[in-house]
């Protein structure tokens, strides 16, 4: 058995011979007359077909008529308590509410003519319906989020019970699949690596080299100005293994520095970045004497990356990956770029690299973007200070607008909206559960952080967004910041336990040139929605007591805000 990813408008005959049919969910409304629309024979078929959020609201539509659908009012995301019926799709579900993942603008208010509605919540009267007679379902949460109890269960029914599917693949031939695509795309082709040395990069650069064999790989490790402490030396393990020759190291921060250089936009600062990897990388290239037709270029691109970077056909841009820019499309339109693992989830990434045999320190490495501290290092052209909250907070709390515009996803769209500074929450549960709320309340605002620090006697009042771009200066207190992190949450055993931590700074402060450390934990399986992670208060306390003695900071932010609304990173 195997799985295809099919356009949403490949015409039903073409998919007669599938086991079963899950149309995905997507960024659009149903109302709207050009949005992304199924062959409405593919009901007919006889073939089970499943859809999920967009999928759901589209099946209304298209059985029921435009009347089964509203555009939303009341937009639901986050967790939701979902009561559903024990019908074969719910099978193993135990007899409680259990806890959904929801993200939509736009919900079905009638079934079509067949259909019984078996699940609802309190915001969602059908979030799951089915029509048994002609094994059609639709369900409005999200069972592929880890934060969807029995997502994969349901899945499991739907494939295996109702499609009739068997489990006959072995994830072990996984490694050899890889393996083999590798030397089929290569065709005698050399392969030219940027690696980074995340997991990412590495695991996709080791393949190459276990495919294609020493002579054949050559990776570049680029040091962008923008790297953590400690990462040059995660690359040693790759030189210990596959040899001196086969990785080669450049200094080319002021590259780097120089073009970004007043820049303060995030979006046209991933633009540069990725644009001068490829300038570096083509320069090194030549450099080392390495000739066009017999080369390509290697990339440790995941799914998630070309899913966000607004690749597949009908997914919003949430951010420009690094490795999606104009000049990489082009080469990737030619033949000339190589990506293992563009089909791949993160975790997935660790068990191929595990296979390989790669050390737990490297597989298990919170994943880096390929920007750096380059895009956890907030910029502004303008002086604007923060302004008290106006919107209604729980007793004893308070809260500012902080003047700085963060990136986040909302309803499967990019949102780049205003961050809220609050003080005064019992703990970070409760402050977790009011920015779920206000995010859904009031959409100029998508991140809150909780104030884990000030200077004594600088009030949140007293604080301002100040001018500020990327500077060597900057960079490097971020970078400080980040390794004492890292190392406090080393020496708390919780490094492993948390998925991702990135540590950013904001121009926030109480004059121009002091900052805000923003602490981001999140827990996640795959990058694509997140928790926040709850750090212990005396861990928090810890955490921004040693931050705080830094020369230049003025406050440090625990950042309480799920994915989405927000997204892992600022910008
Ligand atoms: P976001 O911020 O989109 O992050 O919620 C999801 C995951 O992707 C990483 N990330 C990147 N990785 N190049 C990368 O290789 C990028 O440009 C990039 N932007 C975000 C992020 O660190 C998180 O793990």
């Amino acid at each position: 058995m195997h799985a295809i990813v099919a356009d949403i408008d490949r015409p039903a005959r073409e998919l007669a011979g599938a086991r079963g049919i899950i149309i995905s969910g997507g960024p659009a409304s149903v109302t709207e007359p050009t949005s992304p629309a199924v062959d409405p024979e593919i009901y007919a078929l006889g073939v089970p077909v499943l859809g999920i959020c967009y999928g759901h609201q589209l099946m209304a539509k298209d059985l029921g008529g435009l009347t089964s659908v509203s555009r939303g009012v009341v937009k639901e995301y986050g967790h939701s308590s979902l009561t559903c019926e024990k019908t074969t799709i719910f099978k193993d579900v135990p007899d409680r509410p259990i806890t959904v993942w929801m993200s939509h603008g736009d919900t079905v208010t009638s079934p079509p003519p067949g259909f019984t509605t078996i699940g609802t919540t309190d915001d969602c009267k059908i979030a799951a319906m089915q029509n048994v007679d002609q094994r059609l379902f639709g369900l409005q949460f999200h069972p592929e989020v880890v934060h969807t109890e029995f997502g994969t269960e349901i899945y499991r029914n739907f494939v295996f019970d109702i499609c009739g599917c068997v489990a006959d693949w072995d994830p072990r031939a996984r490694v050899e699949q890889v393996m083999d695509d590798i030397r089929t795309r290569a065709a005698g082709r050399k392969v030219f690596f940027l690696i980074s040395g995340g997991v990412d990069s590495t695991v996709a650069f080791y393949c190459c080299y276990r495919a294609l064999g020493a002579g054949r790989v050559l990776g570049l490790y680029v040091d962008t100005g923008f790297m953590r402490e400690g990462d040059g030396e995660a690359i040693e393990h790759l030189v210990h293994e596959a040899g001196r020759e086969a990785i080669h190291v450049a200094d080319r921060s002021a590259d780097f520095f120089g073009r970004l250089a007043g820049v303060t936009n995030p979006e046209t600062k991933r633009a540069i970045i990725g644009d001068t990897f490829i300038s570096v990388q083509e320069e090194e290239f030549l450099h080392l004497g390495l000739r066009d037709a017999e080369w390509m270029l290697g990339q440790g691109t995941i799914y998630p990356d070309t899913i966000e970077s607004g690749g597949a056909r009908h997914s919003a841009k949430i951010k420009t990956h690094h490795n999606r820019v104009e000049r990489i499309q082009a080469l990737i339109e030619q033949g000339k770029v190589i990506e293992p693992l563009v089909e791949l989830y993160k975790d997935e990434v660790r068990v191929l690299g595990e296979q390989l045999g790669l050390p737990h320190e490297v597989v298990w490495r919170h994943p880096f973007p390929g920007p750096g501290l380059a895009v956890r290092c907030l910029c502004s052209e303008t002086t604007a200070p923060v302004e008290p909250a106006a919107m209604t907070l729980p007793d004893g709390a308070r809260g500012w607008i902080v003047p700085v515009r963060t990136v986040g996803v909302q309803g499967d769209e990019r949102s780049y909206s205003k961050l809220l500074a609050v003080e005064g929450f019992a703990e970070a549960e409760a402050a977790g559960a009011f920015a779920r709320r206000i995010t859904n309340e009031h959409r100029t605002i998508n991140r809150v952080g909780v104030v884990a620090f000030r200077r004594a006697g600088r009030g949140v009042e007293g604080l301002a967004i100040h001018p500020a771009t990327l500077t060597r200066e900057r960079v490097a207190l971020l970078r400080e910041a980040d390794d004492l992190v890292t190392r406090l949450v080393r020496k708390h055993g919780l490094y492993d336990a948390i998925w991702q931590f990135p540590v950013a700074m904001v121009p926030l402060g109480a004059a121009p040139g002091r900052e805000t450390i923003v602490l981001r934990p999140v827990n996640s399986r795959d990058g694509m929605t997140a928790d926040f992670a709850r750090l212990a208060p005396a861990v928090l306390e810890e955490l921004a007591a040693t931050l705080g003695r830094l020369d230049g900071v003025d406050a440090v932010l625990y950042d309480v805000t799920n994915k989405p609304p927000a997204t892992i990173e600022l910008e």
